[in-house]
């Protein structure tokens, strides 16, 4: 495996590569876990060329404390995707990846207005400059993504398509620890004690598909969020159940053939993520 840190270098590598094959790209900011590993090993088994950025980018953290206090943690990153049979590690500088401000605002639309968009000023446009300029540096074939960051993925394919991007956006199903809890890089940040909390959002989340069967959207959705806030530590900061293209709220189980629920969680001020899809009504 190579570490490339510089731009310049990453496209003299990829132009002399891209002849031989496909190329893979899965874009993290490092902290890597088993849940990044399964993208990567998708992306190996599905392409010639293997591609892992690892960059903390500032442009999408709206909360000055989440950025400093987001995990770095580079040598581990690198033996993990050695490991993994990756053939270039992109781990450039801010200054690399931006000599410059982005100004660029993109028109991401609804999918990026409700949910974390609503909750994060600016997060997706920063989500878009970083994507739109890994793209950009790649030309990949493909480009891997977890569902965890659901409403992400819909905001990116918007972004290649108002860019034009010709890249299959490979959406990846989320790893759980055994306890249920969604891997998260910020998961290494929670206390043993919110750490044995956490595992909840998953067990709601599950719980509420048998109780959506005979109750409403709106009653699903108050279920969920008073059975997570009611454990120690939890704090619900909204729970929205959405169609899953569009990310529009539905209000009515008919609005959609595939609904999928999103929540964030404070667990102390760690802020946590994840989602469940619901089974289409017959
Ligand atoms: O999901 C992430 O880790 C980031 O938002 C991404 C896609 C790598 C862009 O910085």
């Amino acid at each position: 495996m190579e570490i490339i840190r510089t731009v310049a270098e990453l496209k003299a590598k990829l132009d002399g590569a891209r002849e031989k094959g496909s190329i893979g790209l899965v874009p993290t900011m490092g902290a890597l876990h088993a849940g990044h590993l399964s993208l990567i090993q998708r992306a190996r088994k599905e392409n010639d060329i293997v591609v892992v950025s690892v960059f903390v980018n500032p442009t999408q953290f709206n909360n000055p404390n989440d950025l400093a206090t987001y995990p770095r943690t580079e040598e581990a990153d690198t033996a993990m995707l050695r490991e993994a049979g990756v053939d270039y590690a992109f781990i450039p500088s801010v200054e690399e990846i931006y000599p410059e401000p982005d100004t660029r605002q993109f028109d991401l639309g609804p999918v990026a207005e409700v949910m974390e968009g609503a909750m994060r000023p600016g997060h997706f446009n920063g989500v878009a400059q970083i994507v739109s300029k890994l793209f950009d540096f790649t030309r990949p074939n493909r480009a891997y993504f977890g569902e965890k960051d659901f409403q992400q993925i819909a905001v990116i394919r918007r972004m290649a398509e108002l860019e034009g991007f010709d890249i299959e956006i490979v959406d990846c199903p989320i790893k759980r620890e055994d306890d249920g809890l969604a891997m998260s890089s910020r998961n290494v940040r929670l206390t043993p004690e919110q750490r044995e909390v956490a595992p909840v959002i998953h067990r709601t989340l599950e719980g509420s598909l048998s109780w959506a069967t005979d109750h409403t959207v709106e009653q699903t959705k108050r279920y969920v969020i008073d059975e997570i806030n009611s454990f120690p530590f939890m704090q619900v900061e909204y729970y929205e159940i959405v169609d899953a293209l569009t990310m529009q709220p539905i209000t009515d189980w008919n609005d959609t053939d595939s609904a999928v629920g999103c929540v964030t969680v404070f667990c102390g001020d760690v802020r946590l993520i994840d989602n469940i899809k619901y089974p289409k009504r017959k």
